[in-house]
C-alpha cells in the first residue's frame, strides 16, 4: 500500500511539488530583487508611481521613451536625480538608466554613456512601434556605427523587438523582429550584448536559448499571468492592452517554461507602464499595463502555479543582476501568503490610474 502511494506520488511528481508549495509555503524569504523594465514617466506621475517600484526592487532600469525623449547622457542624469529626489525617505531604491537611440545619436554619447556607471545601455525603439517611440529608429542599418562602438566599449543594447511594418500582423511582430532584424544582428556584432525585452513568444524565448551569452531576455509579470482571451474574450479590456500585445496561450505556456527552467538568460522586467486613465479608456486606447503596485506577487503567482516558487530567487534577484555585471542584492525581502485587494483606482493629483488587477484579490503580499 504504501509502495503503492509513493508511486502515485512519483507519477504525478508536478501536482505533488504544487502540494508541498501550497502546504508548506506560507512565506518565502528571497534577496532583494530588481526590475530590469521599467516605466516611471516625470513629473506628478512619476512622483506618485516610484514608491510602488521602490517598497519592492533594490534597483530599476528606468525606460527613457519621455517626450521628449531621454537622449542624452546630461538628461539621464538630471531625470535620475529627478527620481532620486521622489523616493521615500527610507529607501535605498537605485535608479539606473537607459538612453533613447535615435537615427542621429552621435557616437560621443555612446563613448560619455560608456564612462558612467549609472547608464547602463541604450533602448532601441524600432519607430513607431510603441508608447512615445516616434523618435526611435527607422533603420537598423543607420545605427551599426553606434553599435560598433557599443559593442566595443561593452554597453548593452535593450531592444523592443517587434517590427513596424504595416503587412505584419500585430501577433507575428515580435517573430519577424526576430528573423528580419536581430539574427542578423548577432551575427553582424557577435560581442554586442542584447536584451530582448518583454519577450512574448515560443518563437522568442527559443531564439533566446539557443543564442550565445551574450543574448539575455527580460519577462513581465503580465506575459507570464494572461494570454489574448484577458484582452479580448467577452470585452475588449484596455487596461490589459499593451506592447508586445498578449499572445496566445501555447505562447504563455513557453514563457513560463523558459523562467522556471532555472536559465540565466531569462530575468524579470515588469515593463509597467502606468498611463492616465482617459488614455487608456478611450476609442484608441494607448498600450502598457501598470503592474508596478502588485508586481512581485504576481510574478510569485505565475511561478507557484507552475510549482515553482524555488526558482523564482534566481530568476528576480539573481540572473539580471548577473548579467549586468552588477552585485547581487544584499538585502532580504519576505513574501507571505496572505491575500489582499488591489485598489480600483490610484488618485494623484486630480488624475486616475488603473492599476492591471484593479480591485482583484492577490495571493501573495510583501
Ligand atoms: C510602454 C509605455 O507605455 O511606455 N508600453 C507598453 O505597452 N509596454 C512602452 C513599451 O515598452 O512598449
Ligand atoms: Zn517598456
Amino acid at each position: 500500500m504504501r509502495l503503492f502511494k509513493f508511486l502515485i506520488m512519483l507519477h504525478h511528481g508536478g501536482c505533488l511539488a504544487i502540494l508541498t508549495e501550497r502546504f508548506l509555503m506560507d512565506s518565502l524569504i528571497i534577496r532583494r530583487p530588481d526590475d530590469w523594465h521599467l516605466h516611471l514617466r516625470d513629473g506628478a506621475m512619476m512622483r506618485h508611481v516610484v514608491k510602488y517600484s521602490a517598497e519592492q526592487f533594490g534597483r530599476a532600469l528606468i525606460m527613457p521613451n519621455l517626450r521628449p525623449p531621454i537622449t542624452r547622457v546630461d538628461q539621464a542624469l538630471d531625470y535620475q536625480a529627478r527620481i532620486l529626489e521622489a523616493l521615500p525617505a527610507s529607501t535605498s531604491f537605485q535608479p539606473l538608466m537607459s538612453l533613447y537611440l535615435t537615427d542621429t545619436t552621435p557616437v560621443s554619447e555612446v563613448i560619455a554613456a560608456a564612462e558612467n556607471p549609472f547608464i547602463l545601455g541604450f533602448k532601441l525603439y524600432p519607430s513607431g512601434a510603441t508608447t512615445n517611440s516616434e523618435e526611435g529608429v527607422t533603420d537598423i542599418e543607420k545605427i551599426y556605427g553606434l553599435l560598433e562602438t557599443m559593442e566595443r566599449l561593452d554597453l548593452v543594447l535593450q531592444i523592443h523587438g517587434e517590427v513596424t511594418d504595416p503587412d505584419i500582423d500585430i501577433f507575428d511582430r515580435e517573430k519577424v523582429f526576430i528573423e528580419r532584424e536581430l539574427i542578423p544582428l548577432t551575427e553582424r556584432f557577435p560581442a554586442l550584448r542584447m536584451v530582448l525585452e518583454h519577450v512574448t513568444t515560443r518563437e522568442g524565448v527559443d531564439f533566446v536559448r539557443s543564442s550565445p551569452d551574450t543574448i539575455a531576455a527580460t519577462v513581465t509579470a503580465h506575459h507570464l499571468l494572461y494570454n489574448r482571451n484577458h484582452l479580448l474574450a467577452g470585452g475588449v479590456r484596455p487596461h490589459y492592452y499593451c506592447l508586445p500585445v498578449l499572445k496566445r496561450q501555447i505562447h504563455r505556456q513557453a514563457l513560463l517554461q523558459a523562467v522556471t527552467s532555472g536559465n540565466p538568460k531569462f530575468f524579470l522586467g515588469t515593463d509597467s507602464a502606468p498611463h492616465p486613465r482617459g488614455s487608456k479608456e478611450s476609442a484608441c486606447g494607448c498600450a502598457g499595463c501598470f503592474t508596478a503596485p502588485a508586481a512581485l506577487a504576481m510574478y510569485a503567482q505565475a511561478f507557484e502555479s507552475q510549482g515553482a516558487l524555488s526558482k523564482l530567487e534566481d530568476f528576480a534577484s539573481s540572473f539580471g543582476a548577473d548579467f549586468y555585471r552588477l552585485p547581487r542584492n544584499q538585502a532580504l525581502i519576505t513574501l507571505q501568503r496572505e491575500s489582499w485587494k488591489l485598489p480600483d483606482v490610484l488618485l494623484y493629483d486630480d488624475a486616475e490610474i488603473i492599476p492591471l488587477n484593479a480591485g482583484e484579490t492577490i495571493p501573495w503580499k510583501l
